[in-house]
């Protein structure tokens, strides 16, 4: 017989992260980034939403391999 288990909460992705908001959202000028900046995607910076390198420690703990998205001015 099939038996019908019920459906387990998925895991959040975002466990500290300004939980008071409904949705985490960041919006910059682009003009005011500079040449380089490295937005965090692991959700584990303490500087959120900028990468504070949080991430080597998680990839190590759990064999993750995750990363920021660095965003680069050309060079002229
Ligand atoms: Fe989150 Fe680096 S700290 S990507």
């Amino acid at each position: 017989n099939f038996v019908s288990r019920p459906k387990l909460p998925r895991p959040k992705i975002n466990k500290k992260i300004r939980k008071d908001e409904p949705k985490v959202a960041d919006t910059f000028d682009i003009e005011d980034l500079g040449d380089k900046v490295s937005l965090c995607r692991c959700w584990k910076s303490a500087k959120f939403p900028y990468c504070d390198g949080s991430h080597k420690s998680h990839n190590k703990e759990t064999g993750d391999n995750v990363g920021p998205a660095v965003l680069c001015r050309k060079k002229k």
